[in-house]
């Protein structure tokens, strides 16, 4: 469990409140009350909750799987490090917080969790990086402005984005190998 006072973030659970939750992106609100424990249950990703401590009223969320990719049509930075063949990633599959929340700097405290816990699972299973799929424009900036870099256009809404996990390592002052 991580606790960020007055908040913490804990894996899903029946008891928490999913029903009040909205965060401007209806299919992430719809995600998070039809749709994330069937996915959990059938361990197709893993779900984490922000909450008050203590309490169960759910005022962000994310969802973290394996994912591969090929790095083709990366920028050439990116395309050197991995090339052609299909490499790990962690998916940051969803992502959000509470509309009454937002713009508050809770976001970039959740995103530090992410990072920590990705970091640190690097020594079991070691991956590239953290990619996102942006699917608005509102996504897409917010991403670019976390430093992830654009990896390829899917589609004309869809976008992938990876943050290096070098940039992660750099985070934690451990570049690897080291
Ligand atoms: C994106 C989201 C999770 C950010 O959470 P938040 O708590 O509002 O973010 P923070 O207050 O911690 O702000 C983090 C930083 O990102 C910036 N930021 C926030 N939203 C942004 C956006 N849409 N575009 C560009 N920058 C953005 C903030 O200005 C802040 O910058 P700073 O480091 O210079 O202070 C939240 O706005 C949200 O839930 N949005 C709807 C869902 C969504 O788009 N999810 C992401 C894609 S799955």
């Amino acid at each position: 469990m991580t606790s960020i006072p007055p908040y913490q973030i804990v894996p899903l659970a029946p008891q928490h409140e999913r029903a009040g939750f909205s965060c401007n992106d209806e299919n992430l609100d719809n995600y998070l009350k039809k749709n994330i424990s069937s996915d959990v249950k059938r361990n197709a990703c893993s779900a984490h909750v922000l909450t008050e401590t203590g309490k169960n009223e759910v005022l962000g969320f994310y969802t973290l799987s394996p994912e591969t990719i090929t790095f083709e049509n990366a920028p050439e930075e990116i395309y050197r490090m991995y090339r052609k063949n299909r490499i790990g990633v962690v998916l940051l599959g969803r992502y959000a917080i509470h509309s009454s929340l937002q713009g508050k700097g809770i976001g970039k405290m959740m995103l530090m969790k992410i990072y920590s816990d990705v970091y640190k699972s690097k020594n079991i299973i070691s991956s590239a990086g953290i990619i996102v799929d942006a699917k608005t424009e509102s996504a897409k900036s917010f991403w670019k402005s976390r430093e992830f870099v654009k990896i390829s256009q899917d589609s004309q809404e869809s976008e992938k984005f990876l943050l290096p996990m070098k940039y992660i390592e750099k985070l934690f002052n451990k570049p690897a190998g080291s």
